[in-house]
């Protein structure tokens, strides 16, 4: 039996800063932020925009694909959760109408949770080849002004549909997993921001990468010229280039060459370069810039996929992709979202992200920003407000 990602899409929030400015404005060489890290743009969330906003609104594209009185799971993952008790789903079932027989649960661990959400769905449609699950995938990647991670912020929310007989891709069920309690980055309870201890994380990262690498190549059986291409979560398009580099050299002794690094990763860094770190949704961005950016035809080929949360695990599978695949995919809808962005200023960019200190008072309007279909309109006592946008 077949089991994987029916369908997929993306959404972000509808402005950007250009990675030019902020270099500027920080008076750092442009050339770090391009070339050292990768990165062109970021998006950026206004006030009224957020997890659940970007949630819904990729959500509501999956859900033009599938019958919504199928949906009988919504696996919600994230990082960057708004309640400590309620899920982030349940907000999302209700702007998306799912049906109330539809159970909701969030997940979190760092960037990684999405991948646990899939497998999980995995295990539920294996055991009840009728069901459908959402998973959503939706981070606010956000570090503190003038601080290294900067550069690295963004945000988005992917939304895809695990399913029997899917029509983007199979999911294979040999998996390596490499977990172990560190801390490179974190956020406690009371921080907007997290605490990071980059360079740690990027050697934890690779850390992880060899050590699932290994597992997964040993129960699989699969070798490393037998992926077609790779895809890697990407907090900056540069750590995905220095993964691959990494991988290629550890399976085959020498260093990859940059044409062949280009072929075999460049595709699904395309989206990336001008989003940003998405967290949870960083590794699907990746996938879909893959599947919506490789003009041949990927149908039967193997993709090798690198999940990686902080604190930390990482994980390596594969996935088959399915003959139908452009189908279901949506390029055009992908590139008209990111090419009718807004540009914001610094002083704009600097605004959204200081708005959210004023939500702990509980009862206000939020005003109103461009938006996708969906936007947070405010708080009263404390219960956030959504709207629905004609
Ligand atoms: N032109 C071209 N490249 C330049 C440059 C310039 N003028 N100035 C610096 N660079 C390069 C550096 O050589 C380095 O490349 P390398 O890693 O290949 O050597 C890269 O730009 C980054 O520079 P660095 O000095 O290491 O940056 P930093 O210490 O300010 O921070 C991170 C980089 C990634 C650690 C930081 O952005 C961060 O903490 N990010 C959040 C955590 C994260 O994303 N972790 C990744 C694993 S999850």
């Amino acid at each position: 039996m077949k089991i994987g990602i029916d369908v997929i899409k993306f959404y972000t929030a509808r402005y950007y800063l250009e990675a030019n400015d902020l270099a500027q404005s920080r008076d750092v060489d442009s050339g770090k932020y391009f070339k050292g890290l990768g990165i062109k743009k970021i998006s950026v969330m206004p006030p009224d925009e957020d997890i659940i906003t970007m949630a819904a609104n990729a959500g509501k594209e999956v859900l033009r694909y599938v019958d919504i009185n199928k949906v009988d799971m919504l696996l919600f993952a994230t990082e960057s959760g708004v309640d400590q008790s309620k899920s982030s789903g349940m907000w999302v079932h209700k702007l998306l109408n799912l049906p109330e027989t539809c159970r909701v649960v969030e997940l979190k661990q760092a960037c990684y949770s999405a991948t646990a959400a899939i497998r999980m769905a995995f295990a539920m449609v294996y055991q009840n080849p009728e069901s459908k699950i959402m998973v959503i995938a939706s981070d606010n990647a956000r570090y503190e002004l003038n601080s290294p991670g900067e550069p690295t912020q963004g945000c988005g929310a992917v939304a895809m549909i695990i399913s029997t007989n899917p029509r983007v891709l199979s999911l294979q069920n040999k998996a390596g997993v490499y977990a172990k309690d560190a801390m490179d980055f974190w956020r406690p309870n009371y921080r907007t921001e997290p605490f990071v201890n980059g360079g740690y994380s990027i050697e934890l990262y690779l850390k992880a990468l060899s050590e699932s690498w290994k597992q997964y190549s040993l129960i699989s059986g699969n070798l490393f010229d037998q992926h077609y291409k790779f895809c890697y979560h990407s907090p900056f398009p540069k750590m995905a280039e220095k993964a691959h580099a990494h991988l290629f050299k550890e399976n085959n002794n020498h260093e990859i060459d940059k044409s062949l690094l280009k072929t075999e990763i460049s595709g699904s860094l395309k989206y990336g370069r001008i989003i940003g770190n998405t967290y949870t949704a960083s590794l699907y961005i990746c996938l879909i810039s893959l599947l919506e950016n490789t003009k041949e035809n990927l149908a039967g080929k193997i993709i090798g996929l690198y999940s990686y949360g902080s604190g930390c695990i990482g994980e390596f599978f594969s996935v088959v992709i399915e003959a139908g695949y452009k189908e279901v995919i949506s390029a055009e809808l992908h590139d008209k979202l990111l090419n009718t962005r807004q540009r914001v200023s610094i002083s704009q960019y600097e605004a959204y992200h200081n708005f959210s200190d004023k939500m702990v008072e509980g009862n206000h309007n939020i005003p109103h920003y461009e938006d996708g279909q969906f936007r947070l309109f405010g708080f009263k006592d404390h219960m956030r407000l959504y709207e629905e946008l004609e």
